[in-house]
């Protein structure tokens, strides 16, 4: 039932949503408008990219480092305790840190290493016996793989014995599942690259428990009825053929270059972002100084 306007409303624009805001509002951006004119630093453009003022205050000056990407990449404020090694282990800023390493050693290889039957042992023993530095470089890369597999496992141990699994960060673990799993990859498919005895059997063995696969096997549940033969079965997908050979190497060499990182740092920027959404590191409870209690008075002497 439509009822007299009251006093008040009576006022409004007419062009007016209702809400009483349409007024000011619109005073508002015109002044700024009018602002920008005068000042191109006052208007929208500008203070939606800088947005702390321009005088020269400590505050000022401060909030001009705090507020640039480039010049402070991590959050500006954190928990003093959840970042004490004590309570990380650096576990995993050290993973990421391997992680990086392994990234440029590995484009350096790449420059020596040709993945194919013929070659790739004997650019092994180039690297390793005629390139400068190239044993070093190669053994930066090896030991860092391994360095890397123990520090993610230590992390992953240290995020279940803080209980930092439990919400809200029940998604960041399983972020980090996958982050394991891609590294354990990683370092599997580094194995067979060097074309050696052990990577070979290695590889051998590894891909064989692949037969043994439910539905996708052809040794495993369900495999023979599915339609799966030693020439189809997830197996043969894997090594490119139905025995460990040149085409194993070569799928091998293209999940380790490009396929395993690119897919592993996606993943890693989906972890830190949820760092960051999940209120950052758990930490412990906080630990209170003596002046943080209320009727905290110093003691006598
Ligand atoms: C490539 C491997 C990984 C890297 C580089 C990585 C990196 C990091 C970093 C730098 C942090 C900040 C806190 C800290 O350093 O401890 C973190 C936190 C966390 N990570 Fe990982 N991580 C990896 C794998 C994993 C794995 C395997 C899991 C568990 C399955 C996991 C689960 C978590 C969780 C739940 C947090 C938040 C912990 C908290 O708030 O206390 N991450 N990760």
């Amino acid at each position: 039932m439509a009822t007299e306007p009251t006093s008040t409303e009576s006022k409004k624009d007419p062009k007016s949503n209702g809400n009483g805001d349409d007024q000011s509002l619109g005073r508002k951006i015109k002044e700024g408008i009018d602002l920008a004119k005068n000042d191109p630093r006052e208007g929208q453009i500008w203070t939606s990219v800088i947005r702390h003022k321009l005088d020269d205050s400590p505050r000022n000056r401060s909030l001009a480092v705090l507020s640039n990407v480039f010049l402070h990449l991590h959050p500006a404020k954190i928990n003093r305790d959840a970042v004490r090694y004590g309570f990380t282990w650096g576990m995993g800023g050290i993973s990421f840190y391997l992680f990086i390493v392994l990234t440029l050693t590995g484009v350096f290889l790449m420059f020596y290493y040709h993945p194919t039957k013929g070659q790739a042992f004997r650019d092994i023993l180039y690297l390793r016996h005629d390139v400068p530095y190239g044993n070093l470089l190669r053994n930066m890369h090896r030991w860092a793989a391994h360095a890397m597999i123990i520090t993610v496992w230590l992390h992953m141990l240290r995020v279940f014995l803080t209980g930092s699994y439990k919400p809200p960060r029940e998604f960041n673990w399983g972020v980090g599942v996958l982050l394991l799993v891609f590294t354990m990859l990683l370092s599997f498919t580094g194995y067979l690259l060097p074309d050696d005895q052990l990577g070979f059997w290695a590889v051998t063995v590894g891909t064989n428990m692949a037969r043994a696969t439910p539905f996708l096997g052809h040794e495993g549940p369900f495999g023979p009825q599915m339609g799966m033969t030693a020439f189809n079965d997830v197996r043969f997908a894997l090594l490119g053929g139905s025995i460990v050979d040149s085409n194993a190497l070569l799928r091998a060499y293209i999940w380790h270059c490009i396929g395993l990182p690119i897919v592993l740092s996606v993943f890693l920027i989906v972890h830190f972002w949820r760092i960051r959404k999940d209120g950052s590191i758990s930490g412990p409870a906080p630990i209170k100084l003596e002046h943080d209690f209320k009727d905290w008075a110093p003691a006598k002497a």
